[in-house]
């Protein structure tokens, strides 16, 4: 039987106290040890993976993303039309429809074709820096490193990177909570994107090419594809979706991995063990560590009742050390097999998009480095991003020996 969700004693979890911010995956994970749910003040956190799992998978809990900009109290229409229009937001048969057309251009070829444009790019970067034996790997390496991928995979020549690199730091700031002062800038860009994409489709409709724009142009499903505005709306959800992902998964990835020399000295060794890291870095530590659902009735969930209208908030950083599901939980461990069910790319209907990609741009990039840096360690002091949002580092001072 249910208990209705007020009547339990539940613990609290605030995720700016000092305690949590200075070791949030054990706070969490002491948590889902004693407690399925927690109070937080932004809603109901869901602690344990089966539960996270269900959370995910419930038709009846809706994407909870919008709530950011309502706590902020945003009104401007053009940014809450464009946002109401994404994948990332759609809910239902509207979701399903536009998820079923844009599926069939995010193909293992698609992301297979850009495999040799991610190594090119981490060599292009790690190029000028090599010599030099250290480097600050977010502001060297990690941020650019995405751009390009995401440049590539909507059709845009390489010469106009500068405009994506500056698209993608103002159209960024709309996952953030600053949201009324950057509001100007982030409309500028997308506005500008907008028209830069309309001009693109228009010229890959005339002359297909082989990327991911073409193929979301030539996408079809029963008679159906996708309109000129969804396709301008996909352009800005995959540089918004696909972009500080991954650069930050991927610092965290380094940072993890030059704590564990031995596992270091083990991939460059075996670079196939590369996409097995990139899962256990995703796992262990995910840039990604909860999302938001919204519920859209009254809903049972881990044994509790809970009222139409609350947040509900699954926890991937406390579900992806459930040792319920997993065998030694604590350990990091980029050997481990068959544990690729971590939730840092949610679940359900909404699960990641790019995953694959992800997947890949995070394997590539991290073969490249541990064959060039093979003794890579940490350099001085990281400091990392505020507790809520995407995680990662702002800075990552790392030291190798430096080769010519
Ligand atoms: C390490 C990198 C990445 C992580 C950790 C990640 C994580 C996630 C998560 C957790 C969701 C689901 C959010 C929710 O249910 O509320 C999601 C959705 C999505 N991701 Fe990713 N992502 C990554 C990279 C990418 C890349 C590279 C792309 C595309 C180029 C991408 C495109 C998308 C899209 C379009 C959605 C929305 C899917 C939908 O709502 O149907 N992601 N991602």
């Amino acid at each position: 039987m249910a208990t209705p969700i007020d009547a339990l004693d539940l613990p609290t979890l605030d995720a700016f106290d000092p305690a949590f911010v200075a070791d949030p995956f054990r706070a969490i994970h002491e948590l889902s040890l004693r407690s399925r749910l927690a109070r937080s003040p932004f809603g109901v956190i869901v602690l344990r993976y089966e539960d996270c799992q269900a959370a995910l998978r419930d038709p009846r809990l809706h994407q909870g993303i919008q709530r950011l900009q309502d706590l902020q109290q945003i009104t401007d229409e053009r940014f809450l039309a464009r946002r109401g229009q994404s994948l990332l937001t759609i809910e239902g048969d509207e979701h399903t429809r536009l998820r079923k057309l844009v599926s069939k251009a995010f193909t293992p070829r698609a992301t297979d074709r850009l495999r040799p444009l991610m190594r090119r790019t981490i060599d292009a970067l790690l190029d000028p820096v090599t010599p030099l034996g250290r480097a600050d790997f977010v502001a060297d390496i990690s941020a650019p490193y995405p751009i390009p991928i995401v440049c590539a995979l909507l059709g845009a020549p390489p010469e106009d990177l500068d405009r994506f690199d500056r698209w993608a730091e103002d159209i960024l700031k709309s996952l953030g909570f600053n949201l009324r002062n950057d509001l100007p800038a982030i409309l500028a860009a997308q506005d500008e994107m907008d028209l830069y994409m309309e001009a693109l489709i228009e010229q890959r409709r005339r002359d297909p090419q082989p990327d991911l724009l073409s193929d979301l142009i030539a996408a079809e499903e029963a008679g159906d594809r996708l309109t000129h505005a969804e396709l301008v709306v996909m352009a800005q959800t995959i540089m918004l979706a696909g972009t500080d992902t991954t650069r930050n998964q991927l610092a965290i990835a380094v940072w993890l991995l030059a704590q564990h020399p031995e596992q270091w000295a083990l991939l460059a060794a075996r670079p196939e063990l590369a996409a097995g890291a990139a899962d256990e870095a995703l796992r262990f530590n995910g840039a990604i560590r909860s999302t938001l659902r919204i519920a859209t009735t009254d809903i049972e969930l881990a044994d509790a009742t809970i009222p139409a209208g609350t947040m509900i908030i699954p926890s991937f950083a406390a579900a992806n050390r459930d040792p319920r599901h997993f065998i030694e939980p604590l350990r990091f461990d980029i050997t481990r097999t068959g544990e690729r069910s971590h939730l840092t790319f949610g679940g359900g209907t909404h699960y990641c998009l790019g995953a694959n990609l992800a997947r890949a741009e995070l394997s590539e990039a991290l073969a490249v480095l541990a064959r060039r840096l093979p003794d890579l360690a940490l350099d001085g002091d990281v400091t990392w991003r505020p507790p809520i949002g995407i995680q990662g580092p702002t800075s990552l001072p790392i030291r190798f020996t430096a080769t010519p």
